[in-house]
């Protein structure tokens, strides 16, 4: 037998999230004073936050756009030579743009697009937080005080993209970023990939697929922020509802992943999950769980059925904005 390939080690973890708004006041209030989140840093038409518990300076870029979405998300490298390695590897496959310099917080990154035609990139140095006297925790290893601001969010835990073709942006993050797959849903006695929820560490997922059901590239389905407790889900459902905020589905408990959810509409559109529970996974021969129609249900472990929204809806709301046509490459490494 043929020994398996030496797994890639080179991606660390999720470093940061742009996301896109026609509404950037009204969108930062809602991370800012709901969410709680502390602007980190403003340049020019995007400000910069973090969760209290975010360790590097910022996790999350809100960025005025005409429309909504998701725009560069970046994955930090293990080491600067796994940077190098990991540009090399997506040049050589045809999904390299180009490096740059100069974003808040971050060193050299070497951007790249995934087949559905997501902006990446990838970088190794990072600057930490250092909290001003204001946000200094009286916890050493905390590196911002809990300030317990709205629904108080600890830190950016993950993202789900829509794309064309699941199971071809899954092997791509498989074999060119080194993700384990975790979970997947497969339809039509398999030959359908409904799904995939990968991951470059413990966290149980950083980065999903979807299939768009529009057939549209380049969309986001939502992102996600970390709170430590169910509890805590609950309490946000409460902030939410008492600042007026739209809740598409939950609190409820997901069937994939074990997570505990919350889904609301940011003021620009873009949808929010408020996440806790779910489990790590630590084992380098992970087996990843498959999931068939009548395992898959509705998505949910108990509580009501998500919505038609949740399937439906997605950033850039087709209605506002064309399908993407990118030329991108196949990527068919086998
Ligand atoms: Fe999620």
């Amino acid at each position: 037998m043929a020994a398996a390939p030496e797994p890639v080690r080179d991606i660390a973890t999720l470093g940061s999230i742009e996301l896109l708004t026609p509404k950037p006041q009204q969108s930062l209030w809602y991370f800012r004073d709901v969410l709680g989140m502390e602007v980190a840093h403003t340049d020019g038409n995007s400000v910069y936050l973090r969760g209290y518990g975010d360790f590097a300076v910022s996790t999350l870029k809100l960025t005025g756009a005409k429309h909504s979405g998701v725009g560069t998300i970046t994955w930090r490298a293990a080491s600067p030579a796994a940077l190098q390695r990991r540009a090399r590897a997506l040049e050589a496959c045809g999904f390299g743009v180009r490096w740059s310099e100069n974003d808040f917080g971050r060193g050299p990154t070497y951007h790249f697009r995934d087949p559905d035609g997501h902006s990446m990139g990838v970088y190794y140095e990072e600057q930490k937080y250092v909290a001003p006297d204001d946000l200094r925790s009286t916890l050493k290893n905390l590196p911002q005080k809990y300030t317990a601001r709205g629904a108080a969010v600890r830190r950016s835990d993950h993202l789900a993209l829509l794309c064309k073709d699941v199971a071809t942006n899954r092997r791509f993050a498989q074999e060119l970023l080194g993700f384990q797959l975790r979970e997947t849903i497969l339809f039509e006695k398999g030959s359908f990939e409904l799904g995939s929820w990968l991951s470059p560490n413990a966290v149980h997922h950083q980065l999903a697929y979807v299939v768009d059901v529009k057939g549209a590239n380049g969309r986001l389905h939502h992102i996600s922020m970390w709170v430590d407790q169910r509890e805590d889900v609950l309490r946000a459902a409460d902030v939410l509802t008492e600042n007026g905020i739209f809740i598409e589905a939950g609190p409820s408990k997901h069937n994939n992943s074990q997570a505990f959810y919350l889904y609301s509409y940011e003021p620009g559109g873009n949808r929010v999950e408020i996440y806790s529970g779910s489990y790590l996974v630590l084992s380098p021969d992970w087996e990843p769980v498959t999931w068939d129609e009548d395992e898959r249900g509705t998505g949910v472990y108990w509580g009501g059925a998500l919505p038609e929204s949740f399937i439906q809806y997605a950033t850039p709301d087709i209605a506002q904005a064309a399908p993407v046509g990118r030329d991108v490459p196949v990527f068919d490494p086998a």
